[in-house]
């Protein structure tokens, strides 16, 4: 297959241009290229791109992902993830193309105290959240052959993401305080992209939530980080949300269950986190433990 994948330089489409490559001929895309320079903002040359391009899946990563970002500068959020998702699933429509949007856990809000799969009802917290389900709505509305892969708690060896700041600080000797009362789970780029690889095998299109199994807070990640790696856990305080200034409200349990993908017997990627977390130290020269 001919796949673009958007948002080919963040720290996702990175993974997945390489991984899907594997098996695909993969076209990447974003504002920083690297094979095509586009703006998803600007629907025309999204359009013109895929005209040229005519790939047989488009794999739309591109986002504003900055959670307090967007809310601080809702305008660009929702210009963005909801109008800039809508120009990638019209396009999309207009080549033929499947499209596969990623969106996330800050759908839900965080209510439920079980882990939350594909046919529970979003309510987002947030304007990041809000606006990735306004995204949504506008795929299923414009590109009726879509995957919607909601995934969380992303990290990878590529681009700023949580563990890589946490032993970023912990080698500088710099005091860590971590959130306790926020449960998800850690979910590596490298098994995300191997998850959607096989969704994408099958054109049983609709949501799919794809992250690594089990849960655990963010202090508790990051303690188990700082011991794998050999450092001491003791050394990361746990605070509450109240106590970590941010104007974004989060969900206190968004855990995501890969359901359709357990009743598709295609579940088997996605792997414990920390088995994940180990490979990913392991690629990085920090596993010890
Ligand atoms: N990170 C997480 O924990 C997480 C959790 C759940 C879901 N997700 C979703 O997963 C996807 C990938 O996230 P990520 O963590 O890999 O994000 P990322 O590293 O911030 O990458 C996002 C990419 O989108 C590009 N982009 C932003 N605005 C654009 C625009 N107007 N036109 C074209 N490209 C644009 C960025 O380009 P520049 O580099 O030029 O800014 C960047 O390359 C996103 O859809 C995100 O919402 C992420």
């Amino acid at each position: 297959m001919r796949v673009l994948v958007t948002g080919a330089a963040g720290m996702l489409g990175r993974d997945l241009v390489e991984i899907l490559s594997e098996q695909h001929d993969v076209i990447g895309a974003g504002r920083r290229g690297p094979d095509h320079c586009v703006d998803i903002t600007d629907a025309r040359a999204v359009h013109a791109l895929l005209e040229a391009v005519r790939p047989d899946a488009v794999v739309h990563c591109a986002a504003y992902t900055n959670v307090d970002g967007c809310e601080r500068d809702p305008d660009g959020a929702y210009r963005v993830n909801a109008l800039g998702t809508a120009a990638v699933a019209g396009a999309c429509h207009a080549v033929g193309a499947a499209l596969v949007a990623i969106s996330t856990d800050f759908v839900f809000d965080g209510e439920k105290g079980r882990p939350y799969t594909e046919f529970d009802a979003p309510n987002p917290l947030s304007i990041y959240g809000a606006s990735k389900l306004a995204g949504e709505e506008l795929v299923r509305s414009l590109c009726p052959r879509h995957y919607i892969v909601r995934t969380q708690w992303l990290y990878g060896e590529h681009g700023k993401n949580f563990p890589l700041a946490i032993l970023q600080r912990a080698d500088a000797g710099e005091e860590l305080r971590v959130v306790s009362d926020q449960v998800g789970v850690p979910t590596y780029t490298r098994d995300l992209s191997r998850a959607i690889a096989r969704i994408l095998e099958q054109p049983l299109y609709g949501t799919y939530h794809a992250a690594n199994r089990g849960e655990v807070s963010w202090h508790g990640f990051a303690a188990r980080l700082l011991e794998m790696a050999g450092l001491d856990p003791g050394i990361v305080r746990p605070i509450s949300s109240d106590e970590w200034p941010s104007p974004t409200r989060r969900p206190a349990y968004s855990v995501l269950r890969p359901y359709v993908l357990e009743l598709t017997g295609r579940a088997e990627v996605l792997r414990p986190w920390e088995e994940a977390l180990a490979e990913f130290l392991e690629r990085i020269g920090r596993l010890r433990a």
